[in-house]
């Protein structure tokens, strides 16, 4: 490979080369020329914000493989952005009612007209999702815009209006706006009013050097000075010019750099009141006023505003602001309540982290739960365990049946399920304490998590009751949960290809269940024989998820019955392809080994065979993903906590 100097600037070269392609300059005439072959590139900020969200494609979300998906989303018609998808996780529904507000705006709907606002708990991705349509400008085609405009605006505001039907019509392409107060000046003075030679230029949307992209930060309520969002006029200009000239302007406030793109405004009811009428005016009129005496400038920009709920209720309160509510879309951002999706937000901030440590299976997992359980609303149907497993697509067993529960029915039953509990930042603190405890063995592991989610909780400001169901997740329910999950963990390093011995339970319990409930005999696949289907070992199986008794023959029919549907239509059949009868062919190979486990993990000393297989348990722990810090651990925990004498 190229290395030391020459590979430096071989990159510099070809960026600056790559940088200087997608550049362009010219007149306004060259310009026309560029419309008439292209009608989409004079795009309004929506439309270009809708199509950049476009671009990548979109998916249905039944598309996806995984079978929970198609129990959460099987009756209802869900897309899935793809300019989203690798960021955003759980939270589909606000996303496509971000879409579909870019959609009807791009159409030049009511909604291009209004703010869209995202209001939801700290931490639920709100600023993340509005950077993420800033970045999306940032990565998108420059655009065109008359030189050395202080707003980038739009070249066809050359036009006078009376030649504008004319070109509209050539063009193909509705022309709306006028110069800005700048412009409209230079015009005038420097070109002697010949539109058609003014040069254009492409620029890059960039916030940092803001450039359509436009930032309005909570501002001091003492302080409101609106020169923030719409410039102001430059006083030691005012000695050298005559007052209403254009040269003393400064269009430099967030929503003149916002325009062609997007202008975002943080905690926006921090702000008076009378500070959000320029926000107003510029959805809903299209235009702000210039600082002094320079009249109203167009603006062509996306405002997006977001805050928590409790400034959202409390604006809303007010009645005087009935005119703002009304200018305004909401969207709510609550928190993402399933669990595969919780465990993906906390790889990617971790992955954009400085955060190098090793985390153990089963951690991201644990403490999502804790997450997702402090969101959810308690329900009559069923304990919060059994909610968070229904809303992540799972099934859940119950006295060997699956249980029947209409996830909608579930939601439809809460009020505001997902706008409180516990942030994706209070996790990720947990997880930093976590490490910080462990700095030597570098690796976190759910009992490490957890204890640190305890601890945070303890010290945190939470009424009474909240933090006391806290801790109760966290010592009772997400304890239990963890054990089962290491009890399986074990058996699975324990017993050897325990796939395949999952497998052969499972053929054999079927041979066996279809000959019980056709009455007919088994054939021995060794001996040819036929014989009896074996009751006590079916019966050994079914008393695993408890099916005793007068059950146990309803049971076989209803896993022959289950099993044969999915092999006709076509789907292979596992051992994993019935939960209830997974289930319990998982207890059924823990119990087998629950007594070796317990002598081997529990002895100090360990004869030559149980060392043997000790060692190759933890070989197979290191291979599924522990490393040599928490296998330790655990093992000293399950010894602790599953097999206690
Ligand atoms: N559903 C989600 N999918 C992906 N990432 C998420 C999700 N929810 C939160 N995050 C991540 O959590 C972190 C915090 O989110 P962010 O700062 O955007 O929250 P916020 O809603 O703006 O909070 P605040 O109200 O405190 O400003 C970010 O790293 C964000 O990417
Ligand atoms: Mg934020």
């Amino acid at each position: 490979m190229d290395t030391g100097k020459s590979s430096f600037e071989k990159i510099i070269k070809e960026d600056r080369a790559a940088h200087d392609a997608r550049q362009w300059r010219g007149s306004f005439l060259d310009y026309l020329e560029q419309v008439r072959e292209d009608p989409s590139i004079p795009k309004l900020s929506h439309a270009r914000m809708f199509d950049m969200m476009m671009r990548p494609g979109t998916q249905d979300i039944l598309d996806s493989p995984d079978a929970r998906v198609h129990r959460l989303y099987g009756d209802v018609a869900m897309k899935v952005y793809n300019f989203f998808a690798d960021e955003f996780f759980g939270i589909e529904k606000t996303i496509s009612q971000i879409v579909r507000y870019f959609h009807s705006a791009s159409l030049k709907g009511e909604e291009s007209r209004q703010v869209l606002y995202l209001m939801g708990p700290v931490g639920s991705g709100k600023s993340s999702l509005i950077e993420k349509l800033e970045r999306g400008l940032e990565a998108a085609e420059p655009f065109y815009a008359i030189e050395g405009c202080p707003m980038s605006e739009e070249p066809l505001h050359l036009l006078p209006r009376h030649l504008r039907k004319e070109f509209e019509k050539m063009l193909g392409h509705h022309i709306e706006g006028d110069l800005c107060p700048v412009c409209r000046f230079r015009l005038k003075e420097e070109y002697g009013g010949r539109y058609e030679e003014v040069p254009i230029v492409t620029r890059t949307f960039s916030k940092r050097n803001r450039v359509g992209i436009g930032v309005v930060p909570p501002v001091d309520p003492n302080n409101q000075d609106t020169s923030v969002l719409i410039g102001s006029e430059d006083i030691s200009k005012l000695d050298i010019y005559a007052e209403g000239d254009p040269r003393v302007l400064d269009l430099s406030g967030a929503i003149n750099v916002g325009n062609r793109g997007v202008c975002e405004f943080i905690e926006v009811f921090k702000n008076e009141t009378e500070y959000l009428h320029a926000m107003i005016t510029a959805t809903q009129e299209k235009v702000i006023p210039a600082p002094g005496r320079h009249g109203l400038v167009y603006v062509d920009t996306v405002i997006v505003a977001h805050s928590n709920e409790a400034e959202w209720q409390k604006f809303k309160a007010d009645h005087t602001n009935e005119a703002i509510l009304d200018r305004i879309v909401v969207v709510k951002v609550p928190y993402n309540l399933r669990l595969s999706e919780e465990v993906k937000i906390y790889e990617k901030i971790i992955r954009h982290s400085d955060f190098r440590a090793h985390v153990a299976p089963h951690t991201l997992s644990c403490v999502s739960m804790f997450a997702i359980l402090s969101r959810l609303e308690p329900s009559p149907k069923c304990d919060l365990m059994t909610k968070l497993r229904l809303y992540s697509g799972e099934e859940v067993i119950e006295k060997g049946r699956t249980k029947k529960i209409d996830i909608h029915e579930l939601r439809d039953d809460t009020k505001r399920e997902g706008m409180s509990g516990i942030s994706t930042r209070f996790i990720m603190k947990a997880l930093d304490n976590a490490l910080s405890d462990n700095i030597d063995g570098n690796c976190i592991n759910p009992i490490s998590a957890r204890e640190a989610l305890i601890n945070m909780v303890k010290e945190s400001d939470l009424s009474d009751d909240t933090r006391k169901q806290y801790l109760e997740f966290l010592q009772d329910i997400i304890h239990k949960e963890y054990l089962e999950i290491l009890e399986k963990e074990i058996t699975k390093a324990f017993v050897y290809s325990y796939q395949e011995q999952a497998e052969s339970l499972f053929q054999n319990y079927l041979d066996h269940a279809e000959a019980f409930v056709n009455k007919t005999r088994v054939k021995d696949q060794n001996t040819r024989e036929d014989l009896q289907p074996d009751e006590g070992f079916l019966k050994s199986i079914e008393e695993q998820i408890a099916i005793i008794g007068s059950a146990a023959e309803g049971f076989r029919q209803e896993v022959i019955a289950y099993l044969w549907a999915a092999s006709r239509r076509g789907s292979g059949v596992t051992y994993s392809s019935y939960e209830p009868l997974k289930e319990a062919i998982e207890k059924k190979l823990m119990t087998s080994v629950r007594d070796i486990s317990r002598i081997i993990t529990k002895a100090r000393t360990r004869d030559e065979e149980q060392s043997t297989k000790y060692d190759t348990m933890v070989e197979n722990l290191l291979a599924n993903g522990y490393c040599k810090n928490c296998v330790d651990v655990v093992l000293k925990y399950a010894a602790n906590n599953l097999w206690k004498d």
